[in-house]
Formats: structure tokens, C-alpha cells, sequence
């Protein structure tokens, strides 16, 4: 073909959706298909509520869902009919066998590879957009291979195309990316292929914004910026706790480290550890690449990213133990905020998760509020780490936070929601237990106005409420 018409998406997730939405968006001229082996996605993807909440993304699916954007189970039919497919499915950290707790599960990009060999029946581009290890277009394209041995009308061209967009500001991230990376081979059919891809992309990103490189380096280049991005999380939380033992203020060490041109003043917020379904799964998945190939000293190297994370929701978790006397048994605590971060509904890895988990396996009480967060999401979640009998007595959760923390003897911040900003903490303060403490893991509550109120207040990277530390809060870390 000489220009793409018809694009194919599987895999209808939090990436799937959003970019074929985009790209049906900026290209009117190019079909757009997303697939699911997900029936009911599909028909939520077709419905008036999405099944992902995005700013920005109701728009423009309902703009152009029935016109060049198709929501369908029929998989056989889209790859038939596709002359470029992105594969989008998801790649969990594998809980299984070899490689189980590192690796990443690539069985369902494998799955799909075959189902394209097995229905394409005339020549396609096969795009990974999927995040996986260096070397996995490899293994898509000898799967191809067999199909084309068998039928001579077959050809494949594997390109990677990792994708960056983070949730809550996917549609801006896909309007006005940073970048866009495309590997693939150095023969003339990939330098083709290539060409396809960019001239989508190339319709509303500036061209020098497109990168193209070998397939190795794209798929590496995904994991390494995730890996960093952590990393640098990793270390300003590592700086938080030196700041709480020191009287330093990680604010303000943010801010004077971020000022140096060098370093950037971005991605250095403090905060109760990295969530989401990425960070934790691509820096194992590097970690389990390094060990792979014997690089054993960077893979300890890269080990530590998560180590402090897991490290950071553990200590929060023992410093909301200590400073409520060393016991929360039977004790309400409002949570306030169960997403990974704000403006998405996504629980996956949430740091809300382990505190909360941390704090039933102590027997508190969770009176637990989020915005976008189902409760029967929160009751999954939960009930995946701890037991499910322990989450059924021990968990509430409410439709509001004042709901929340009436009669709590303390609210724990754990997701940045805006909303939080803006509530009476006088009228909250009233219907507590006291003396009422709060907790805030994100750093987005103004500390002296909750103590005037009356509030304990405790603040991840800053010095600990010395006026009422009257117990001492030595005792966590
Ligand atoms: P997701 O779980 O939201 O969606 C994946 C979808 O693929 C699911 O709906 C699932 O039903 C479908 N699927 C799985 N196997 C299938 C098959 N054989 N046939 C048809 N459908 C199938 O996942 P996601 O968050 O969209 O992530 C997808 C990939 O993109 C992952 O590799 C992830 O690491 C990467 N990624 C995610 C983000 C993010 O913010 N979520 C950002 C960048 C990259
Ligand atoms: C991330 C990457 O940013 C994105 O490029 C990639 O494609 C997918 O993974 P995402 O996980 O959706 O995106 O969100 P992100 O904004 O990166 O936040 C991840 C976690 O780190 C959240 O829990 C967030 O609250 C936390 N975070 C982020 C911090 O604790 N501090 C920060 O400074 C930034």
C-alpha cells in the first residue's frame, strides 16, 4: 500500500483507547479500529460512560466514535482489515514461574502476534506499542515469519513504538508529546515502514520531535526513561527521610536541587512511594533484563529505585502507627484518596494500597473516600493483599471525605485529588476524635492553618509537629 487507511489497535486499555482515540482525532482521512478480547469493554468503550476516566477524552471519542473510530470484538476482521496494527495489550509483571515477581508476562503480546499470522491474509505493519523487554520485536517477528512460510501474499514489517503518555494528562501527553520513538530496521522495507508510522504521528507533531532509531534502542529507551523517571522519585522520597530526621524541608530542597539547569525541576515531588501500573513493572523488568545478560551490579543497581519505594510506604505507614500512641487497632482512619495519583480512577499499584494494607494488618479501621474509585475496586485491591475477611470488617468506604472522617482519629492523605485542598478542615476538625491528627503524603495541605485548627499534622520530608510530639516519634524508620 502506498499510504496508511486503515489502523487496528488490540487491546483497548488506558493506552489503546486514548491513542487511537487521538490519532482518529488529528487524521479524519484514517479509519481507526480498537479491539478487545474484553467484551465489555468494548461496549463501555461504546457506551456513554468510557471505561477509563481521562481529562479530555470523552470529548474527543464522542467526536469522532461512529465516524473513523470503531469500537469492536470482531479481532479477525479488524487485523484482516488493517494495513498498520498497534499491538497495545497489557504486560504485567509475571506472578508465576520463572521470572515470576520480575519478569514481565508477555503471553498475551505473543497471543496477539499469532492471531495476526494466523488472520492477516495480505502484507502489515505490526507496531509494539506495549512496553517490553529489548529483543521482544524479535520473537513477534519469527511468528510472523512462520505465517508468511506458509502463505506467499504474507509480509511484516515489526516496528517499535513505545509510548510515554502518563495517566491524567494522557490527552495532553498525546497531543503535545515530548517526543515520539520509532525503531525499526535498517533494510529498505523497515526504513518503509518507518515512513508509514511517522507520517501519522507527522500530522500534528513537529517533525523533529518524531525519533527514529534501531528496534533495540526504542524498546530499550522505554524502559530506561521509566527507569529514571523512578529513580527520581526514588531519590527525592531517600531525601525525605532526611529531611523529617533533620529539620531540613524537602520543599525546599526540591526546589534549590531542581534549580540547577542541569538537574530540572521536575518529577521531585515527595510523596508516599510511585504507584501505576509502569514504574514498578518496567525497573523490575530492567532489573530481570540485567540479571539475564550476568549484569548483576547494575541490576542491584536499578533494584534500589524499588527498594526505596517499598521502603518509603512502609516508614509512612510506621510513622502513622507511632505517632497515634503505637497502637491503631479498632482505631478509624480516614484515607483519604486511593488512586495512584489524581485525575485518573486507576488503582493499579497504588502506594493507598500498602499503607491501608499496612494499617489493617494492625487492625485499624479504614473509612476510605476517593473520588473515581469504586468501591468494589477498593474492596479488590485490598482484598488481593490482605485477608478478605479483615477487609470486609475493617473497610468502609464513603461517598464523601467528611463522611470519612467523622469520629476518625486521624486522615491520611495519600492521593494529590485538588479537592482535598479545598475542604473545611474546621467543620472535618469538629467531628473527629481528638486530638485529630493528620497525615499528609503528598505534601498538599497547608501545615500551620491545619494547626491552628488544631490538627497534630504530620508531612512527609518535613521536621516532625515538635509543639505536640509529645510522645516522641522516634520510634518509626
Ligand atoms: P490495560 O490493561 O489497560 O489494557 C490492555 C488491554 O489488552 C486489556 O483491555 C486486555 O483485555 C487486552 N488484551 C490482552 N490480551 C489481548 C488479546 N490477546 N487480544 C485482545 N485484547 C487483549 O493496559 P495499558 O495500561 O493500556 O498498557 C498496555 C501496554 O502499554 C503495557 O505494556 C504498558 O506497560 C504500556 N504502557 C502503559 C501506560 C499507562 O499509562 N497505562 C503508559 C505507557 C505504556
Ligand atoms: C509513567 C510515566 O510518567 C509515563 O511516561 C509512562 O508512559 C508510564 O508511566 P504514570 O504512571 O501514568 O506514567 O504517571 P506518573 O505521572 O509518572 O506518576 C507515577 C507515580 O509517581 C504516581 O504515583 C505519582 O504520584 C508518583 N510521582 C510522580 C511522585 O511521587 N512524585 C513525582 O514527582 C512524580
Amino acid at each position: 500500500f502506498s499510504k496508511v487507511e486503515k489502523v487496528t489497535c488490540v487491546g483497548a486499555g488506558y493506552v489503546g483507547g486514548p491513542t487511537c482515540a487521538m490519532i482518529a482525532h488529528k487524521c479524519p482521512d484514517i479509519q481507526v479500529t480498537v479491539v478487545d478480547m474484553n467484551s465489555e469493554k468494548i461496549a463501555e468503550w461504546n457506551s456513554e460512560k468510557l471505561p477509563i476516566y481521562e481529562p479530555g477524552l470523552h470529548e474527543i471519542v464522542m467526536a469522532a466514535r461512529g465516524k473513523n473510530l470503531h469500537f469492536s470484538s470482531d479481532i479477525p476482521k479488524a487485523i484482516r482489515e488493517a494495513d498498520l496494527i498497534f499491538i497495545s495489550v497489557n504486560t504485567p509483571t509475571k506472578n508465576y514461574g520463572r521470572g515470576k515477581g520480575m519478569a514481565p508476562d508477555l503471553k498475551y503480546v505473543e497471543s496477539v502476534a499469532r492471531t495476526i499470522a494466523q488472520h492477516a491474509g495480505a502484507p502489515k505493519i505490526v507496531v509494539e506499542k506495549s512496553t517490553v523487554p529489548v529483543k521482544a520485536a524479535e520473537s513477534i517477528s519469527f511468528i510472523l515469519r512462520e505465517a508468511q512460510k506458509n502463505d506467499t501474499r504474507l509480509a511484516f514489517q515489526v516496528l517499535s513504538n513505545p509510548e510515554f503518555l502518563a495517566e491524567g494528562t494522557a490527552i495532553r501527553d498525546l497531543s503535545n508529546p515530548d517526543r515520539v520513538l520509532i525503531g525499526g530496521e535498517s533494510t529498505k522495507e523497515g526504513q518503509e515502514a518507518i515512513h508509514h508510522l511517522v507520517s501519522i504521528y507527522e500530522r500534528w507533531v513537529p517533525r523533529d520531535r518524531i525519533l527514529t532509531t534501531n528496534t533495540w534502542s526504542s524498546e530499550l529507551s522505554k524502559l530506561a526513561a521509566n527507569a529514571f523517571l523512578a529513580q527520581r522519585i526514588s531519590s527525592i522520597n531517600a531525601m525525605s527521610a532526611v529531611c523529617e530526621a533533620t529539620g531540613a524541608d524537602v520543599r525546599e530542597v526540591a526546589h534549590a536541587v531542581g534549580f540547577d539547569s542541569r538537574i530540572g525541576n521536575k518529577f521531585l515531588q515527595a510523596s508516599v512511594g510511585f504507584g501505576g501500573s509502569c514504574f514498578q513493572k518496567d525497573v523490575l523488568s530492567l532489573v530481570y533484563l540485567c540479571e539475564s545478560l550476568n549484569l548483576q551490579k547494575v541490576a542491584d543497581y536499578w533494584m534500589g529505585v524499588i527498594d526505596i519505594n517499598n521502603w518509603q510506604r512502609r516508614r509512612f505507614a510506621d510513622k502513622i502507627i507511632a505517632e497515634l500512641f503505637n497502637t491503631v487497632t479498632d482505631k478509624r482512619i480516614a484515607i483519604f484518596g486511593f488512586a495512584f495519583k489524581k485525575n485518573t480512577g486507576d488503582t493499579r499499584e497504588s502506594s493507598s494500597i500498602y499503607v491501608s494494607s499496612h494499617l489493617l494488618e494492625e487492625h485499624a479501621k479504614l473509612a476510605i473516600y476517593d473520588p473515581k474509585v469504586s468501591e468494589k475496586q477498593i474492596r479488590m485491591e485490598l482484598g488481593n493483599n490482605v485477608d478478605k475477611q479483615i477487609v470486609e470488617k475493617l473497610v468502609t468506604v464513603c461517598a464523601d471525605p467528611y463522611e470519612a472522617a467523622a469520629g476518625a482519629h486521624a486522615i491520611v492523605v495519600l492521593t494529590e485529588w485538588d479537592e482535598f485542598k479545598e475542604l473545611d478542615y474546621s467543620r472535618i476538625y469538629s467531628s473527629m476524635q481528638h486530638p485529630a491528627a493528620i497525615f499528609d503524603g503528598r505534601l498538599i495541605l497547608d501545615q500551620p492553618v491545619l494547626r491552628d485548627i488544631g490538627f497534630r499534622t504530620f508531612a512527609i520530608g518535613t521536621a516532625p509537629d515538635q509543639a505536640y510530639n509529645l510522645f516522641g516519634s522516634s520510634g518509626c524508620c
